[in-house]
């Protein structure tokens, strides 16, 4: 039976697939990582005290980044080409939502607008990621290759969210409200479309790869039709809400159910290719003084 499951267990066993799978994500989460550096590095003095939690944010992108490319090093795969329709920051970037990479690229500082259209945009795309990642969790946190790597990478796409909706509360508090109602629905509403055009395109390659028939990719293209559907009627209220979280300070200093601290280390040899240098590059994790985690260690279950 046709089913999230059946479909992810698919795309994990092939490894052309698993290479596109990886190869995406990775690239997306690399992409986050480093506009949020930027934003870090560029947040206007009037609201300097995002910096950290900015910079915080950045750091769980690259790591789940490289992740993904540990997993990829692990099978002895390289990352693939990524193709210009499945490339989901690219495409948003380039409708104008949330900040342009033109913009980053300068030195100047970003303005208080600037960053609430930085906030209003992860709010929404934190949510999705936050969705897939709790949706990839029910069907591969078991998973003895990719598991632990993906309950990691869940726990952190819910500080995220929770750190996305915290702080707009905050400066809707502090005046912003109706910009950042606006803000959310267009980011919302664009993101629906950006995010069923991708499926279409990564399923659709899947297809392909995995050689499944007609009917069976019919199937899973009236699925993401369907939810986008189901979005467009009113799904995407989910993804502008704001509500105070559970968790305070997800991507403070001291919340003590926050993931690890990163610290990168240097490749131990010299070996050449991508998957080698993937496979050598590791990172080391440190949750406090005493406790201590790689990144080849969290990959390898
Ligand atoms: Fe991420
Ligand atoms: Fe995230």
């Amino acid at each position: 039976m046709l089913s999230a499951q059946s479909l992810f267990r698919e795309i994990l066993d092939n490894d052309e697939s698993f290479r596109l799978f990886c190869s995406i994500a990775a690239s997306g989460e690399a992409q986050g990582g480093w506009e949020n550096g930027r934003i870090a590095a560029l947040v206007p003095d009037s609201m300097r005290h995002l910096a950290p939690k900015i910079a915080r944010h950045g750091a769980d992108e690259d790591k789940h980044g490289r992740l993904f490319m540990a997993l990829l090093g692990k099978r002895g795969l390289e990352a693939a080409e990524i193709p210009d329709d499945t490339d989901y920051t690219m495409i948003l970037e380039g409708l104008g939502i949330g900040l342009a990479h033109e913009k980053l690229r300068r030195d100047e500082p970003l303005t208080e607008q600037d960053v609430l259209t930085y906030l209003a945009h992860s709010r929404v795309t934190e949510q999705r990621a936050s969705e897939e990642m709790t949706m990839l969790r029910k069907v591969a946190g078991d998973h003895p290759e990719i598991g632990r790597a993906v309950r990691m990478i869940s726990r952190d796409e819910d500080n995220h969210l929770a750190y996305c909706h915290e702080e707009l509360l905050a400066l809707a508090r502090a005046g912003h409200g109706r910009t950042i109602r606006a803000l959310l629905r267009e980011s919302a509403l664009a993101e629906i479309k950006v995010y069923r055009d991708v499926s279409l395109a990564v399923m659709s390659r899947m297809a392909r790869i995995l050689g499944w028939s007609g009917p069976t990719y019919a199937l899973v293209a009236l699925g993401i039709h369907g939810r986008y559907v189901a979005e467009r009627l009113g799904g995407w209220r989910r993804m502008v809400a704001l509500r105070m979280p559970e968790r305070r300070d997800a991507l403070g200093n001291r919340c003590p159910g926050r993931g690890p601290r990163l610290r990168l280390r240097t490749p131990r040899d010299g070996r050449g290719g991508a998957a080698a240098q993937n496979q050598s590059r590791r990172l080391k994790i440190r949750k406090s003084t005493t406790q201590t985690v790689t990144i080849s260690r969290i990959v390898a279950g």
